[in-house]
């Protein structure tokens, strides 16, 4: 029977919501078993963080998967604690942990044994810093590599970790803080290569790892992590996602709706596909008719995909330019995005025009342009085509359009 599939709630999917990627889960169960260390590379929403969890929740009578979101943490000592509470549904490693922690919870009432789990988290918190935080972790390291299972161990938003750890302060990236990411991520690295084979790294984060650290001249601590690139969804897969979505709610698509939605996308970026049915469901639930036809594909794109809603989707992609970009370069890095967007390709020669208006050579050099154009390329804003660069989706080059037209001088 064909497969129904319900609808996304919170951020990531697992198992009965979770779609597709069955080639993805057998490449990275093959490398995974290999030993490797893993870094995933995709832009944003693509579904890593669901990848990650699927692959815990299939390997996870092979391996002891440990996830650890790093999403706030700012400094080495906390990253060390996340990783001593993870450990927490594993009871013999769990247990190994407590006790190379035991020192920070004496005196408390009932010693190590009695202390609860919560009590434990503010406690390693307060008992790490940055004179120990780096023992202690090769300590925990250790005790990963003696457990009776493997360990695949997924580390996700590392690189925003990273990126606050680089910009920590008022004067921006400091030598002082370079260095204190450099240790970091070089005692992550030699615990991968200690503990090959016993311990698996994966890697992941909704901001590029490799673009952060390359400004800060430290692109080789990753160089042990094999890169694996998570692609959008092809066609036929969104397809089968809006159609099995639509099974499950009753939804019935008309003449070929479900073909030009994913023509609209241009780019299958799951959450994109995700909404665009959350778009659809919604306008059949309000007019209590769910027969949904391909002629109300257009409008329904241009008011809720690019409408309020879609822009609180994808503002972001807007918001987090100021996280790679210095204050300098912003504008131009903007103009060249809404360029792109209203002549539909970017070439050299208009690109270099628009340094001439919304930069100087001083302040945006060729090596800055062309690392500007790398980390758009790389985080999928844009891509290369013939001669110049394109949007790589087309949502994303009418939003921007949509947002930005009205505010912007064309080049003469
Ligand atoms: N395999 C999948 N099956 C169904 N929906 C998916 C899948 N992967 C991603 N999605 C959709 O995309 C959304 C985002 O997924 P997820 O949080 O895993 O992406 P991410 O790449 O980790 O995002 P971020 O860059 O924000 O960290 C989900 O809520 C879901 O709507
Ligand atoms: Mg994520």
């Amino acid at each position: 029977m064909d497969r129904k599939l319900q609808q996304a709630q919170g951020n990531w999917v697992v198992g009965e919501r979770f779609w597709g990627r069955e080639n993805d889960i057998g490449i990275l169960t093959r490398m995974i078993d290999d030993g490797a260390h893993i870094s995933i590379v995709a832009q944003r929403r693509m579904g890593k963080t669901s990848l990650m969890k699927e692959l815990a929740r299939r390997l996870s009578d092979r391996y002891v998967c440990l996830y650890l979101d790093l999403q706030k943490e700012s400094a080495p000592p906390d990253a060390v604690a996340e990783l001593a509470l993870v450990l927490n549904p594993h009871k013999p490693l769990w247990e190994k942990g407590k006790k190379l922690f035991s020192n920070l919870w004496q005196g408390v009432s009932g010693g190590v044994e009695e202390v609860s789990y919560g009590e434990i988290g503010i406690k390693l918190r307060a008992g790490l810093d940055s004179g120990n935080w780096m023992d202690k972790g090769d300590e925990l390291f250790r005790i990963l590599s003696k457990s009776e299972k493997p360990v695949l161990l997924m580390i996700d938003e590392l690189p925003l970790m990273v990126n606050r750890m680089l910009r920590e302060g008022d004067a921006g990236m400091t030598p002082e803080n370079i260095r204190q990411v450099d240790r970091f991520m070089s005692w992550l690295r030699k615990n991968s290569t200690e503990h090959q084979g016993k311990v698996r790294i994966m890697l992941s984060g909704s901001i590029g790892l490799e673009p952060v650290l390359h400004q800060a001249g430290l692109s080789a601590v990753i160089n042990n992590y094999q890169p694996y690139d998570l692609k959008p969804w092809d066609f036929k897969t969104a397809t089968g996602c809006l159609n099995a979505l639509a099974r499950h709610e009753k939804i019935f698509f008309e003449d070929n709706a479900v073909q030009l939605m994913v023509e609209k996308l241009g780019c299958c970026i799951p959450h994109h596909v995700q909404f665009f049915f959350a778009c659809v469901f919604k306008h059949c639930m309000l007019r209590n008719d769910m027969h949904f036809k391909a002629i109300e594909v257009d409008e329904l794109y241009d008011s809720e995909m690019l409408g309020l809603r879609g822009h609180a989707e994808l503002a972001h992609y807007e918001e987090r330019l100021s996280m790679y970009f210095e204050k300098d370069c912003l504008p131009l890095v903007k103009a060249m995005l809404t360029e792109t967007s209203i002549s539909g390709m970017l070439t050299m020669p208009v690109i270099l025009s628009l340094r001439g208006t919304y930069a100087s050579p001083d302040s945006c050099s060729d090596e800055a342009l062309a690392e500007m154009l790398r980390i758009l390329q790389h985080d999928g804003y844009i891509k290369k085509k013939n001669e110049g660069y394109i949007y790589e989706s087309s949502l994303l080059r009418d939003w921007w359009k949509k947002t930005h037209e009205d505010f912007y001088t064309r080049r003469k």
